[in-house]
C-alpha cells in the first residue's frame, strides 16, 4: 500500500514536470489523461494545483479531482462525485463538443461538463485551484467553482443555493451525511441527514443567521471567501458579515487556505504554509458548530451520529462510539449507527423471567434525549431499572431527576457529559455474549494503527507547534481585540443575567464561604431551577480591572462562551455598579487540593484520569475556544472535582478580567508560587506555555501525591522542591521512589514513567522547549510517544 502511495507520488512529481509545465495552465482541445499510476496531471501555472486522477485508497479505484499539488497531503480540493466508482484505465478528455468527459475503460461515459457550446478553446488550470473551460472570446463557459464538492478556496464566491456535501470518510469520496447549503435568504446553514438516507428530514445544525427582513430589498447575498480564511456573507449592500471566529492567527497572506465541509460535519477553515520545509500539515483556523453533538440534537434524526450511537465532543469534533451491547452496523463506517446485539423481544418474556433473560449496561452520564416513549415520574433508580427490565418495549431506560424516561429503539442523539446527573440502563440479553466482550475488540488495534502514524508524525506536529505558538503569541492581541469589537451572530451565551438582591438570597447572605483567592471570595449558594434546587458557588470579586459595564460583560461573555467537560461553567453574573459577582456550578467534590494531599493516596487510575482531564481542559482553553485563554494559576487549588471526579478547570478567564497579565513585576507576578514559570521572572513575552510549566508542577504532585515545595527542612537534601526530586529520581531510575506505597503506581510502571516524562518536558526552563498542551495531552494518553526529556534547568549550577 505504502509502496503505490509513494509510486504514486513519484510519478505525479516527475512526468508532469518534464511534460507538462511548460503549458502555463493551457490545456488544448483534445487532451486526455488515464486513470493508473503513471498518470500525467494538468498544473496550474506555478504548478499550486494539479487537475487528474488521484487514487485516494489502495483499491483499484480513482478520483477524478483537483489539489494542492505542492504539499505532500496532495490534499482535495475539488473532485467529480459521480456515484459510478471509477477504474483503473478510465480517461478524461477535453472534448470540443461535450468539454470534459470521464468515461470508463469501455468507453461508457461516467460525467461530463455537458454544458459547453461549440465555442470551446481551451482548458486552463488557474492558479486559484479553478479549472475553467474557455471559449474563443476568452469567456468562461464552465468553472470548477460553480460546482463546488466539499470544500471553498480563496477567491471563490457562492451564490445563494449552492451546496457543499461532505464526503463519506477521509478516503471515501461518496456523499456524506452532512450538507452546506446557502439558503436564498441569505442564511448560511450546515445540515445533517438521518440515517438511512431519507430527503426530507434534514437536521439544521448550523445557522448563521445572515438572513435580513425581507422587505429591505438587499438581497443578492454572496458568500466569500476572504483572504486569510475569512468566509463573509456579503449582501447588494456591501454589508457583510463573518462566520467563525479564528482561535488564533499566525496565518500571512501567502500561506494556502481552504474551508472544507468535513465527514464528520464540522465546517472548518485551514491554513498550511506554502513554502515545504518539511513536515507541516493543515491547521484548523476556525470551525463551526462548537459543539455538533448537542447542536444536531433534534426531534428526528439520528444527531451527529448514527442510531445507537453515543456522540462525545473531543477537540470539538464529534467522536461517535457504540455503547456496549451494540456493534456498528457497517464497520468502515465509524460514525454511522450502532446494531443492538440482542433486542428485546414480547414473545419471550413470560411469568417474571425478564430478570433471569435480560440484564443492564449501566452509563453514567449518557443520554438520548428526544426519543422517550414514556416518562414516569416521580421514580427511583432501583423503580425506573425494574421498569424497563420487565417492560418488553424498553430497551433503555434513563433515570435523571427523579424521572424515569423509557426508550425503544433506535435511540437516536446519544452524547455524553460528565455533568449530566443522569444514569442509563441498557437493556442486553444475557444468553448474547456479555457487553463488553465483543464489540470494542478492534479497539485497541485502531489505537494500535494510530500510535505508529502519529510517532511518524511525531517530529513535524513538535515543529508546527512551536511555529503556531511563535505565530499565536504575536496575533494574540490582535485577534483579542478583533473579537471584542464583533458581536458573534450565533455566540448564543446561555448566561443568565443576576440582581444582587438574587444572589443576597440565593447565598443566604453570602454566609457559607467556599474559598479565597485572589480576586474576591467564593460562597456557596443554592438556586431554585425550575422546582429544583441546585447548588451554585458565586465569586464575589473585590476588584475588577475594566471598569465599563461593555468591557466587563465582554470578558464575562468569552468565558461564557466556553463549553468542555472539564471546565467549571459559569452560569451567569452579576454586574449592579461595584457589586460584580461571577455565578458558577458548585463542584460537590471539592478542590484536587484536599483530594490529593491526603493520606491514604487516592487511586492512581483516578488519579491519571484527573491529570488527562485537566490537560484536555487546558488543551481546549490554549487552542479550541474561540478566543485563546492562559489560565495563569494553574494550581491544585484551582481544579476542582465534580460528582463522578472528572477534573474541572475553575477561574479561567480571570487574568484577563483582573488585567493582570500584563504586569510582570515581582510583587505582582500573577499566579503562584512554586508553580510559576520562569519566563514571569524574565522581560519575554508570556505565552500559553506558561501553564504548561504550571501543568507540568500539578502533574508531578499528582503522580507524587505531594505538593511542590516541601518546607520540611529536617528532609534529605534536595528533597524539598518537587521539581528538582522529581529530575534526580529520573536520573538515577527511582521512580519508585517517587511513589512509595503506591502498590497500584507501582504497578503501572509504563504510565508512570511515560507521566514522569510529560512532566518533566513540561517544566523545562526554556518556554521554547515546553510541548504545547495538546501534545501534552496525546503524550498522556499514550497516542504519541515519549522521548526522554532533558534536564529542566540546564543553567542551575
Ligand atoms: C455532486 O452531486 C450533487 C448532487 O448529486 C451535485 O449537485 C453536485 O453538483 C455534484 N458535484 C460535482 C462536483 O459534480
Ligand atoms: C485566474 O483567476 C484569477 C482570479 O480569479 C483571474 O484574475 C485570472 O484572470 C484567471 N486567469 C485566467 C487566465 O483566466
Ligand atoms: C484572456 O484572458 C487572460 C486573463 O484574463 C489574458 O491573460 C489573455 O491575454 C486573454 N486572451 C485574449 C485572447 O484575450
Ligand atoms: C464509500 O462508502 C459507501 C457508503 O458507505 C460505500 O457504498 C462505498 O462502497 C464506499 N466506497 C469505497 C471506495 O470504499
Ligand atoms: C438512499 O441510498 C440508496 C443507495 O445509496 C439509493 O438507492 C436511494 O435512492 C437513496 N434514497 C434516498 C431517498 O435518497
Ligand atoms: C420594512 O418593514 C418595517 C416594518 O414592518 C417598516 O417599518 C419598514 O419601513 C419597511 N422597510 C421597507 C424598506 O419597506
Ligand atoms: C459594492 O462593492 C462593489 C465593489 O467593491 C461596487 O462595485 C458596488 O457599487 C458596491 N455596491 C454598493 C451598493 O455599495
Ligand atoms: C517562500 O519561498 C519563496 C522562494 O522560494 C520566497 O520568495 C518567499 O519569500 C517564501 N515565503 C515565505 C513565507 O517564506
Ligand atoms: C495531517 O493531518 C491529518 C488530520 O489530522 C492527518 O490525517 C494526516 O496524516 C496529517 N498529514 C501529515 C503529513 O502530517
Ligand atoms: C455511576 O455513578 C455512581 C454515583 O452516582 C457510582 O456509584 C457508579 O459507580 C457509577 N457507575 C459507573 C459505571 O461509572
Ligand atoms: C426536575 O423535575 C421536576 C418535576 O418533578 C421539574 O419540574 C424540573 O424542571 C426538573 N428539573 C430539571 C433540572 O430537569
Amino acid at each position: 500500500m505504502a509502496y503505490t502511495f509513494f509510486h504514486l507520488i513519484f510519478f505525479i512529481l516527475l512526468i508532469p514536470l518534464c511534460s507538462l509545465a511548460q503549458n502555463n495552465g493551457i490545456v488544448p482541445i483534445g487532451s486526455i489523461l488515464t486513470a493508473n499510476e503513471a498518470s500525467n496531471t494538468w498544473l496550474s501555472p506555478s504548478g499550486d494545483f494539479a487537475f487528474g486522477f488521484q487514487q485516494p485508497d489502495d483499491k483499484d479505484l480513482f478520483l477524478l479531482s483537483i489539489w494542492y499539488h505542492n504539499i505532500p497531503q496532495k490534499t482535495v480540493v475539488w473532485y467529480v462525485n459521480s456515484s459510478d466508482s471509477i477504474p483503473r484505465g478510465s480517461t478524461v478528455k477535453l472534448d470540443a463538443q461535450i468539454g470534459l468527459v470521464l468515461r470508463d475503460p469501455q468507453g461508457v461515459q461516467l460525467w461530463s461538463t455537458n454544458a459547453i457550446s461549440d465555442q470551446l478553446d481551451h482548458g486552463f488550470m488557474n492558479d486559484t485551484g479553478n479549472f475553467v473551460l474557455k471559449g474563443r472570446d476568452n469567456s468562461s463557459l464552465w468553472e470548477s467553482f460553480s460546482f463546488p464538492a466539499d470544500t471553498i478556496l480563496p477567491l471563490q464566491e457562492l451564490e445563494t443555493g449552492s451546496v457543499l456535501n461532505s464526503r463519506q470518510s477521509e478516503t471515501n469520496f461518496s456523499q456524506g451525511r452532512f450538507s452546506l447549503q446557502f439558503l436564498d435568504n441569505g442564511d448560511l446553514v450546515l445540515t445533517a441527514r438521518s440515517l438511512p438516507n431519507t430527503t426530507y428530514d434534514d437536521v439544521v445544525y448550523y445557522n448563521s443567521q445572515t438572513s435580513k427582513p425581507t422587505n429591505t430589498s438587499n438581497s443578492g447575498y454572496r458568500l466569500v471567501f476572504g483572504s486569510r480564511g475569512i468566509i463573509s456573507i456579503v449582501n447588494s449592500n456591501n454589508q457583510t458579515e463573518q462566520i467563525g471566529s479564528p482561535t488564533l492567527f499566525p496565518p500571512v497572506a501567502e500561506d494556502y487556505f481552504r474551508a472544507t465541509l468535513d465527514s464528520d460535519g464540522i465546517l472548518a477553515s485551514y491554513y498550511h504554509p506554502r513554502n515545504f520545509t518539511g513536515n507541516q500539515n493543515w491547521t484548523v483556523l476556525w470551525s463551526e458548530p462548537d459543539d455538533i453533538c448537542s447542536a444536531a440534537a433534534a426531534e428526528t434524526g439520528s444527531g451527529a451520529c448514527g442510531y445507537n450511537s453515543i456522540c462525545n465532543l473531543v477537540n470539538g469534533r464529534p467522536a461517535c462510539e457504540c455503547p456496549d451491547g451494540y456493534t456498528l452496523l457497517d464497520p468502515n463506517d465509524k460514525s454511522g449507527s450502532c446494531m443492538p446485539n440482542s433486542t428485546p423481544s414480547c414473545d419471550e418474556v413470560e411469568q417474571g423471567t425478564a430478570g433471569e433473560l435480560y440484564d443492564f449496561v449501566v452509563i453514567n452520564g449518557t443520554d438520548w434525549p428526544k426519543s422517550d416513549y414514556q416518562i414516569m415520574r416521580p421514580s427511583t433508580e432501583i423503580g425506573c431499572r425494574e421498569a424497563c427490565l420487565h417492560d418488553c418495549f424498553c430497551a433503555a431506560a434513563i433515570f435523571r431527576n427523579n424521572t424515569c424516561y423509557k426508550k425503544k429503539l433506535p435511540l437516536s442523539n446519544g452524547w455524553t457529559r460528565g455533568i449530566l446527573n443522569t444514569v442509563a440502563f441498557l437493556k442486553y440479553r444475557k444468553s448474547d455474549a456479555p457487553p463488553g466482550m465483543e464489540g470494542p475488540s478492534s479497539r485497541p488495534k485502531d489505537r494500535e494503527t494510530l500510535i505508529v502514524v502519529e510517532s511518524v508524525l511525531l517530529g513535524s506536529s513538535f515543529f508546527l507547534n512551536i511555529l503556531l505558538i511563535v505565530a499565536a503569541c504575536s496575533g494574540f492581541y490582535l485577534i483579542y481585540k478583533k473579537n471584542m469589537v464583533k458581536s458573534r451572530p450565533n455566540g448564543a451565551t446561555n448566561l443568565r443575567y443576576f440582581t444582587y438582591k438574587e444572589l443576597v438570597e440565593a447565598t443566604n447572605g453570602f454566609k457559607e464561604e467556599l474559598g479565597r483567592g485572589s480576586f474576591g471570595i467564593v460562597y456557596k449558594g443554592e438556586l431554585q431551577i425550575s422546582s429544583k434546587s441546585s447548588g451554585i458557588a458565586v465569586k464575589k470579586l473585590d476588584r475588577v480591572a475594566q471598569d465599563t459595564e461593555k468591557e466587563f460583560r465582554a470578558e464575562v461573555n468569552t468565558i461564557g462562551q466556553t463549553n468542555h467537560k472539564n471546565l467549571v461553567r459559569l452560569l451567569g453574573f452579576c454586574d449592579e455598579g461595584q457589586n460584580r459577582l461571577l455565578v458558577y456550578e458548585y463542584m460537590r467534590n471539592g478542590t484536587l487540593s484536599s483530594f490529593l494531599f491526603t493520606t491514604p493516596k487516592p487511586s492512581w487510575k483516578l488519579r491519571t484520569q484527573i491529570a488527562m482531564g485537566i490537560a484536555r481542559g487546558l488543551t481546549y482553553l490554549h487552542e479550541e475556544c474561540s478566543t485563546q485563554i492562559i489560565h495563569c494559576d494553574i494550581k491544585p487549588q484551582n481544579i476542582l472535582l465534580d460528582d463522578y471526579y472528572n477534573a474541572r478547570i475553575s477561574d479561567f478567564g480571570m487574568a484577563k478580567l483582573l488585567a493582570m497579565n500584563q504586569s510582570r513585576t515581582l510583587t505582582n507576578i500573577r499566579g503562584t508560587k512554586g508553580y510559576v514559570a520562569p519566563e514571569w521572572f524574565r522581560n519575554t513575552q508570556v505565552t500559553a506555555k506558561v501553564d504548561v510549566y504550571s501543568f507540568g508542577v500539578l502533574l508531578l504532585e499528582i503522580i507524587c501525591c505531594r505538593r511542590s515545595v516541601e518546607n520540611i527542612e529536617s528532609v534529605e537534601e534536595g528533597y524539598a522542591i518537587l521539581t528538582d526530586w522529581v529530575w534526580d529520581c529520573f536520573q538515577e531510575r527511582r521512580l519508585d521512589t517517587l511513589v512509595e506505597n503506591d502498590s497500584e503506581a507501582l504497578n503501572d510502571k509504563m504510565m508512570l514513567e511515560r507521566f514522569v516524562k510529560v512532566g518533566i518536558w513540561c517544566v523545562q526552563e526554556d518556554s521554547s522547549i515546553r510541548p504545547t498542551m495538546r501534545k501534552v495531552s496525546q503524550m498522556l494518553e499514550g497516542i504519541v510517544e515519549v522521548m526522554v526529556p532533558p534536564c529542566p534547568s540546564p543553567f542551575a549550577s
